[in-house]
């Protein structure tokens, strides 16, 4: 089965178009702090602005669990997305009913408006299929064509991403195919050596990933908060570092099985640690085996990979011709420990292949570290989507549009 595209969906013009976008962004305060997901969107929405469709952009932003919330309102977005495109975006204060039915009828060729979050309404991502299926017939009234481009969230069997694509005559659109296209070569073909950095805070998020991988790539690389419970599984002690005690059988179980393998698993030898979790704690270098040993005893918490760990990591990624990274290293929020997930991100703009930096988060620190897209190969918009694609899982959002 092949992806259905924009093209498939045939002219536009004047048709009203609903299209599912990812423009769950973070905020604080009210003020989007990273704005990567709303710009990943614009190719889709100016193709059919300026086709002429009637563009109605939904989407979901946090986790707001079917209840209005104010602070997950995407007002905010719908303003940001106005700047970007350079033209007036309107917005509905509800995602259905009435007001988003006047709000959709009063769109004119060529023009815009954002409904209101999806997950102020319960249903969209009920585990009942019969009121998902309900509440995307609902949204189904306002098009007459859809387009689901929140690549995102295509892991997850939710209304307005599974049941709204078999309602109307519905493709993915460009985000989401220019996704694919990246994230294929790394599943299919992956010029090789091939390495994995992940981070990132639970390593019983990452055990699907890891369990795929490890017979595909050459290296596998962990930092994050997740490397702590395998340098217990080797036998260190963490001092009051993270650690999930219920993984360590699976995780000694990794160890063996990349040995066995011949794939290079990458384990820390040094983290910095700190007395409490804050930006200005005491804080010091320590090899992998000396976090106890250390004059913060076991009360040091680690919070980034040490200078040693980076360097070596930096070295492996630039002797790799594809990489694809997900997850911080460290808490790249403070300062003092974001040296680990610079040094990372550092080595992939300097691949001379194909270097992804995976999810909203991983996408989200490099900018605020300073990068800018342009110098990776790609940002994937998908922090979950990215790493189900790689564990080979079918995802729903996907299979629907004819993947
Ligand atoms: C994400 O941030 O990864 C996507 O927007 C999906 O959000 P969710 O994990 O809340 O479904």
């Amino acid at each position: 089965m092949t992806l259905r595209t924009l093209e498939s969906l045939g002219s536009l013009a004047g048709k009203r178009v609903i299209v599912r976008c990812d423009l769950n962004v973070p905020l604080k305060d009210g003020v989007i702090t990273d704005d990567g997901r709303i710009r990943a969107s614009l190719g889709t929405l100016d193709n059919l602005i300026n086709q002429g469709a009637r563009v109605v952009v939904i989407s979901h932003l946090g986790r707001p669990d079917g209840t209005i919330t104010p602070e997950f309102s995407l007002r905010p977005v719908a303003q940001r997305l106005s700047e970007l495109l350079g033209k007036s975006v309107g917005f509905s204060s509800e995602t259905v009913g009435d007001a988003a039915s006047a709000a959709v009828d009063a769109l004119a060729d060529g023009q815009i408006t954002v409904l209101e979050n999806l997950r102020f309404n319960a249903a969209e991502t009920s585990k009942d299929e019969g009121e998902r299926r309900a509440f995307a017939a609902a949204l189904a009234e306002f098009g007459d064509a859809f387009v689901s481009d929140g690549f995102g969230v295509v892991h997850r069997k939710q209304a307005s991403v599974y049941e709204l694509a078999s309602l109307l005559p519905s493709a993915a659109g460009l985000l989401i195919a220019a996704e694919l296209d990246v994230l294929d070569k790394l599943t299919e073909t992956p010029e090789r050596p091939y390495t994995v950095v992940l981070g990132g805070s639970k390593v019983s998020d990452k055990l699907g990933v890891i369990e795929h991988l490890l017979p595909r790539v050459d290296n596998l690389l962990i930092g994050g908060g997740m490397l702590f419970t395998f340098l217990a599984a080797q036998g260190h002690a963490v001092g009051k570092s993270l650690l999930e005690t219920d993984q360590l059988d699976r995780v000694k179980g990794y160890i063996a099985d990349a040995e066995s393998r011949g794939v290079t698993l990458v384990l820390p030898v040094d983290v910095v640690v700190a007395d409490s979790f804050s930006a200005d704690a005491d804080h010091l270098v320590v090899g992998a085996d000396g976090i106890e040993s250390s004059r913060l005893g076991d009360t040091a918490i680690g919070l980034d990979i040490g200078p040693e760990t980076a360097d070596r990591f930096a070295e492996i990624i630039g002797r790799s011709s594809t990489v694809f990274w997900n997850g911080p290293m460290g808490v790249f929020e403070f300062p003092t420990f974001a040296q680990g997930t610079r040094t990372v991100a550092e080595a992939l703009t300097r691949v001379s292949g194909l270097g992804v930096v995976g999810g909203g988060d991983s996408a989200a620190a490099v900018r605020k570290l300073g990068f800018t897209d342009d110098q990776f190969g790609h940002i994937s918009t998908g922090g979950g989507a990215s790493l189900e694609f790689l564990e080979g899982k079918k995802l729903p959002g996907l299979e629907v549009l004819g993947w």
